[in-house]
């Protein structure tokens, strides 16, 4: 057994998040399962120790669609842990019609991208504190549909779900790239594609798609075994600035790539989000 991490995961209470965390968990690291709905974190959380009795699954309240729940559960996290090892950037939602988050953001750019931005920066004073440190990013291969367009973030006149999503799956690679430049040398920061996998993301598409696209789409199982990999992995150590794909080749987009628009969204979401990033 590696020596023990304390790994936060977003979304962990089902999908690519529970997959993740139940290998964590079961391989003896210590899991925090920040999620929106309590109960169904506590049926993870419960789900995690039928496999393995001693697993330690904490569970912790996170919104992200509301900064005060995300400045809330960092404070606790902060005081509750003397440090955490691995930040999984993983929850995420695909809403077929335009919502919005607590603060007046389209919701796929609220919880995808800035809620994740705000979390990060302020965790990272523990996340620093480790000897040795990954945040990892969830992003997508769908991040070849996305633009970043300033004056989308707080909503479309003519809303499409998929162009919301791709711009929020870009976001989070740059993002990224951003912190891979800005963290100290034992701080890692990488994105990853998960592969087209068979989770509830895709519960709002017609039936029909639904059931055509399952057939192409790999286990939640197996996309968390590659985060698991980058999460914990000898052969992720000291990596950091990469855009990698758990199932399949993956193109990335020039716009991924984009040095001006990695510095601009990111002093720019320093503001919306009102926070001093690093
Ligand atoms: N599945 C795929 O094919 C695929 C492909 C590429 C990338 N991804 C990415 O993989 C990540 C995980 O997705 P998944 O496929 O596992 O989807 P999922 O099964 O729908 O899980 C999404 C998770 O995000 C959480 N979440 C949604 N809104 C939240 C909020 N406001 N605050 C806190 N948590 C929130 C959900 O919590 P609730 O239970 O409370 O809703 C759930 O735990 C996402 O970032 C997604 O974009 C997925």
């Amino acid at each position: 057994m590696q020596h023990p991490k304390t790994i936060l995961i977003t979304g962990g209470n089902t999908g690519i998040g529970l997959a993740t965390a139940t290998q964590l968990a079961i391989a003896g690291h210590t899991v925090i399962l920040a999620c929106r709905n309590q109960e169904k974190a506590k049926q993870a959380a419960s789900q995690i120790k039928q496999r393995k009795a001693d697993a330690d699954v904490r569970v912790y309240p996170l919104d992200l669609a509301s900064f005060d729940s995300i400045r809330q559960f960092s404070a606790k996290i902060s005081a509750d842990f003397p440090m955490i090892d691995v930040l999984i950037n993983n929850a995420g939602a695909y809403p077929v019609k335009q919502q919005f988050t607590e603060e007046g953001f389209e919701l796929q750019f609220g919880v995808n991208y800035l809620g994740h931005y705000l979390l990060t920066q302020l965790l990272l004073p523990v996340i620093t504190k480790a000897p040795e440190a990954r945040i990892i990013h969830v992003s997508s291969i769908m991040h070849n549909l996305g633009k970043i367009d300033f004056d989308t973030f707080r909503g479309r006149a003519k809303y499409s779900g998929t162009t919301a999503y791709g711009q929020s799956k870009l976001a989070n690679a740059l993002f990224s790239s951003a912190l891979a430049k800005r963290l100290p040398a034992h701080v890692t920061s990488n994105a990853v594609h998960p592969g087209g996998v068979d989770s509830d993301i895709y519960r709002e598409f017609p039936s029909l798609v639904h059931k055509i696209f399952k057939l192409f789409l790999i286990s939640t199982d197996r996309a968390g075994a590659y985060l698991v990999n980058m999460a914990v992995g000898d052969d992720w150590k000291g990596r950091t600035g990469e855009f990698k794909s758990a199932h399949g080749p993956l193109p990335i987009s020039k716009r991924a790539k984009d040095e001006a628009m990695i510095e601009r969204l990111y002093l720019e979401s320093a503001k919306l989000a009102g926070v001093n990033a690093i």
